[in-house]
């Protein structure tokens, strides 16, 4: 990785701290790294990221999240100027310079700098942005108690322009959808597709508990394949659970049982309220729990 500087472990523990940050091999604080403005990433959100979470410091089913990355990258034309094992290297010395167990990691590669012109061409090599930070515990009330969504009026990207598949920098549908979500006093907000049918959250995707059922929506609804869900489909079945990826309309969200969230930093929120109806009881559903017991217990096994 030619642009990537030399960092040697004794010089880390200098930085040992709650938050790192890696641009181009090179290890600072925040505050004291920079990047430039001509960066195609901040131009255009054009480039591609993933979000892995440590569990005992190892950074969780990262094989899985580098598939995604380069499967992202691939999408959108975008050659990486270094190798995966220079980039898993680059990974693991963020791990090194943070103390603590659960730690927030964000891989970022932009196409890199060049003129402003839209070319791709006019960037020269990409920019590779690791943030390292310690992540504390979510709010147990969270998992207790449930949190609340709504159905935005923001609609998801059709596949046909940014497709919600490519996990890309480029958010800002995410951000208003969210934006209305925090104006209305919601955790987060559904999005729908063009046809009336539910994607997933902002950062999330969603399922839903019918009976012993369980649902969400499948990829061609236009959404990101989320590497919990992923881990999930599997999971269910394998422990006898009914599962299936099912169209879900509004309606029948709000119907539902159950209802919940998952991601790689949250793992499982149960939705207990879509804009004004209770989900269920209007607490956490028992199969809600039961799953995310599974989800735990297959956490354990993966990283003793
Ligand atoms: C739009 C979107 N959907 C779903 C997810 C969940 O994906 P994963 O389970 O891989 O974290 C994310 C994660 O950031 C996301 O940004």
């Amino acid at each position: 990785m030619k642009r990537l500087g030399t960092f040697y472990l004794q010089d880390m523990r200098a930085f040992l701290s709650r938050e790192i940050i890696s641009v181009n091999g090179v290890i600072s604080k925040p505050g004291e790294t920079s990047i430039s403005v001509m960066d195609r990433g901040f131009l255009y959100g054009d480039s591609v990221y993933e979000v892995t979470l440590t569990y005992n410091r190892i950074p969780f089913l990262l094989d899985e999240h580098l598939d995604r990355l380069y499967r992202s990258a691939k999408s959108i034309y975008m050659d990486f100027s270094f190798t995966r094992e220079e980039l898993v290297s680059e990974i693991f010395k963020v791990v090194e310079a943070i103390e603590g167990d659960r730690l927030y990691i964000r891989i970022i590669v932009t196409r890199g700098e060049g003129e402003i012109n839209l070319d791709p061409a006019a960037a020269k090599s990409n920019n590779l942005v690791i943030i390292g930070r310690q992540l504390p515990e979510y709010p147990k009330s969270w998992y207790e108690e449930g949190v609340t969504l709504i159905v935005s009026d923001v609609l998801r990207n059709s596949k046909r322009s940014i497709d919600p598949g490519v996990k890309s920098g480029n958010y800002l549908n995410n951000v208003l959808a969210m934006a209305e979500a925090k104006e209305k006093g919601a955790f987060d907000a559904m999005m729908l597709n063009y046809k009336g049918n539910i994607t997933e959250g902002t950062t999330s995707n969603i399922w839903i508990v019918e009976g012993d059922h369980f649902i969400t929506p499948p990829l061609d609804a236009g959404l990101l394949g989320g590497i919990t869900r992923k881990s999930l489909l599997l999971l269910a079945s394998k422990n006898g659970l009914n599962v299936s990826e099912e169209n879900i309309t509004p309606e029948r969200l709000k119907k539902a049982d159950e209802c919940f969230l998952t991601s790689s930093t949250k793992e499982i929120v149960p939705i207990v309220k879509v804009d004004d109806s209770l989900i269920g009881s209007g607490k956490p559903g028992p199969k809600t729990q039961k799953l995310h017991q599974i989800y735990k217990q297959f956490v354990l096994d993966s990283i003793s």
